[in-house]
């Protein structure tokens, strides 16, 4: 995720014609959003074994207060990719309470078997999000 970020803020420094334009904005985000409080701020991003699932910590720990260990490390690891590397991470798992379906299960929160959309952005999303992502995920 280390990469995306950089290049999420190399492609800022070329949209604002300056690298301290591109700073200044950088300490903004960094007071917004606390990473060390609220996990990584770059959304993670599956493509196995469809293109493309997202995923955002601030949603779940600074938007719904969830502590960090509701999910680390019995559900995922704290390394970005690692579930995918798995067989079972299909929807047949999540409707059987694993991964993601753990919480959204229709009770905790929206089930897996409804609003598709929210957790696949498909090809287009991904293409968004890789171009201009920083500005695509920062609405509140
Ligand atoms: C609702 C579930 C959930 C919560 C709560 C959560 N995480 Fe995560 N976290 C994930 C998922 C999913 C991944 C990606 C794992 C994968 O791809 O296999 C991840 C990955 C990470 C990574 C690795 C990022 C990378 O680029 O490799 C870090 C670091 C991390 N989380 C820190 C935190 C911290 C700190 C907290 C608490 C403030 C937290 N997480 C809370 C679900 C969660
Ligand atoms: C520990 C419980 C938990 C886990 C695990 C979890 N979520 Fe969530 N998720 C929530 C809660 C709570 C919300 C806040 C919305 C709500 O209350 O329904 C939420 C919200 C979301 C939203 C925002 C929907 C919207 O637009 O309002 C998305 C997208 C999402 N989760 C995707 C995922 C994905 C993908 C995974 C697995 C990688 C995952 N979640 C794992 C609890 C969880
Ligand atoms: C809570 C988040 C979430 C919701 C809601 C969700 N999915 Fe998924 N889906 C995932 C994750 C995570 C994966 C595995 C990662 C990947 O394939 O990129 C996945 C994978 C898949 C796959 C490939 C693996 C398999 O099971 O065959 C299909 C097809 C799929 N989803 C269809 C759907 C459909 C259709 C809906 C709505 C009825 C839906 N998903 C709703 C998170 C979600």
């Amino acid at each position: 995720m280390k990469k995306i970020l950089m290049v999420l803020v190399l492609g800022g420094c070329l949209l604002s014609g300056s690298l301290l334009i591109a700073g200044a904005d950088k300490k903004e985000a960094a007071q917004a959003y606390d990473e060390d409080t609220y996990g990584p701020e770059a959304p993670i991003v599956w493509v196995k074994p469809v293109k493309s699932v997202v995923f955002e910590h601030k949603i779940h720990t600074m938007d719904a207060g969830l502590a960090c260990d509701s999910c680390h490390d019995d559900l995922f690891e704290m390394e970005s990719g690692a579930a995918e590397e798995k067989d079972d991470f299909t929807m047949a798992t999540l409707y059987k309470g694993g991964y993601c379906g753990s919480c959204h299960d229709g009770s905790t929160s929206f089930a897996s078997n409804t609003r598709c959309a929210s957790c696949h952005i498909g090809v287009r999303g991904h293409d968004r999000l890789n171009n201009k992502g920083g500005t695509a995920t920062k609405s509140h």
